[in-house]
């Protein structure tokens, strides 16, 4: 539905063109909560291989695309995955989610980490890339990904998910010198694996810094905000065309901050009112989101009225329609359908006064 122009949607929107209704994707949008998905984990039990098998993270990608037509695919893949490149191993282990082992914590430790050759460690992406957009063509945009450095520290120190952050930020207040040499050295690698990915067809590219909102504000001052810099600042020395988006779980107390990491579009969580949240970044800076996923274990009816509601607080032009975090496991495929077939009848829906 791109009508005469045959650049995509979500990438008009992405650079700025004010558009009939907001281009709609989700994060997590291929996963666990559809069918086809968990059959097919169930004969191919290593998330490894799901993602780094492009013939397998192809068809993933593909599923949400064939079952809803998003105006965005997202390659499927992790923000863990570059790490074995530059010598961080991990596995994907069920109910328990990301293990590194051994963890990182010692200078010497980052002393011997190698910079990241995308080429050599990381070809899969290439042919994902490739075929997703050949797959697609004009009519959707692809979407590459990585993890921002405070979040892909916090899972290589941690050793897996924490709840509190606990050895991170232990290192951060004891032994910060450490953790900058290892921030830089995350940034400089998620740089030339952002170029890469574009490189390879990604359209635009969201950063996911998830967890930088479990630090203060001054904090992520210290720790967050100077390698997103970093690395915005370094993709756009090269590639200054492709929109980047900025994801972090918990943004409300670093909102505005957010904008000072240079990239094209904020995408904003659940806890943020999104009229507010287009005040505090002002009408320059494009947003993104920002529906609680939660939303779509209500009635389909109680789906459109939010959507309708976050659509409406967002204004016209520079919003792309999504989540304010993942779709969450266990969510009914048929409201993930609603929410999409909504989201394109927007404009329609909204002319009818409520
Ligand atoms: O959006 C998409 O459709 C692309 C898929 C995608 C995955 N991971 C696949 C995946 C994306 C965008 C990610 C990013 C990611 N990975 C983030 C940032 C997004 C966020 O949620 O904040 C983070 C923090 C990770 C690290 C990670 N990997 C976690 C927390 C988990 C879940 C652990 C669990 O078991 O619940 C993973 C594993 C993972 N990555 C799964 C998927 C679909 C689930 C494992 C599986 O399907 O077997």
């Amino acid at each position: 539905m791109t009508g005469a122009n045959d650049t995509p949607y979500l990438l008009r929107a992405a650079r700025g063109e004010i558009l009939d209704r907001p281009p709609v994707w989700m994060m997590r949008q291929a996963g666990r909560y559809m069918k086809v998905y968990r059959d097919l984990r169930d004969k191919y039990p290593s998330f490894r291989e799901r993602s780094e098998n492009p013939d397998l993270a192809i068809e993933i990608s593909l599923q949400p695309w064939r079952a809803f037509q998003p105006d965005g695919v997202i390659m499927f893949s992790d923000i863990l995955t570059p790490l074995p490149g530059m010598g961080i191993p991990f596995d994907i282990v069920e109910s328990k989610g990301p293990v590194i082992d051994p963890p990182i914590r010692t200078q010497e430790q980052v002393d011997n980490l190698r910079p990241l050759n995308p080429e050599e460690s990381l070809p899969f992406i290439k042919t994902i890339l490739q075929t997703l957009r050949q797959e697609v063509g004009n009519q959707s945009t692809v979407l590459g990904f990585v993890g921002s450095p405070w979040t892909l520290a916090a899972y290589a120190i941690e050793g897996k998910s924490s709840k509190n952050y606990a050895i991170i930020k232990s290192m951060a207040f004891s032994q910060p010198q450490i953790l900058h040499k290892f921030l830089s050295k995350i940034a400089d690698a998620i740089a030339v694996y952002v170029r890469y990915q574009i490189d390879c067809g990604a359209q635009v590219v969201q950063l996911f810094d998830s967890w930088a909102g479990q630090l203060s504000p001054q904090d992520y001052e210290t720790f967050a905000l100077p390698y997103q810099q970093q690395v915005v600042r370094q993709v756009k020395e090269t590639h200054p065309d492709t929109p980047l988006i900025l994801y972090i779980s918990g943004s409300a107390g670093v909102l505005e901050r957010m904008g000072q990491s240079g990239v094209d579009i904020v995408s904003v969580d659940w806890t943020v009112d999104m009229a507010e949240a287009r005040r505090r970044l002002g009408r320059e800076m494009k947003v993104q989101g920002n529906i609680d996923p939660g939303v779509l274990f209500g009635s389909q009816d109680f789906i459109k009225a939010r959507i309708l509601d976050t659509v409406r607080k967002a204004g016209r032009g520079g919003h792309i329609l999504n989540l304010g975090h993942g779709v969450l496991v266990g969510t009914p495929e048929d409201n993930v359908r609603c929410f999409f077939e909504t989201a394109k009848q927007v404009d329609q829906l909204l002319a009818v006064p409520v």
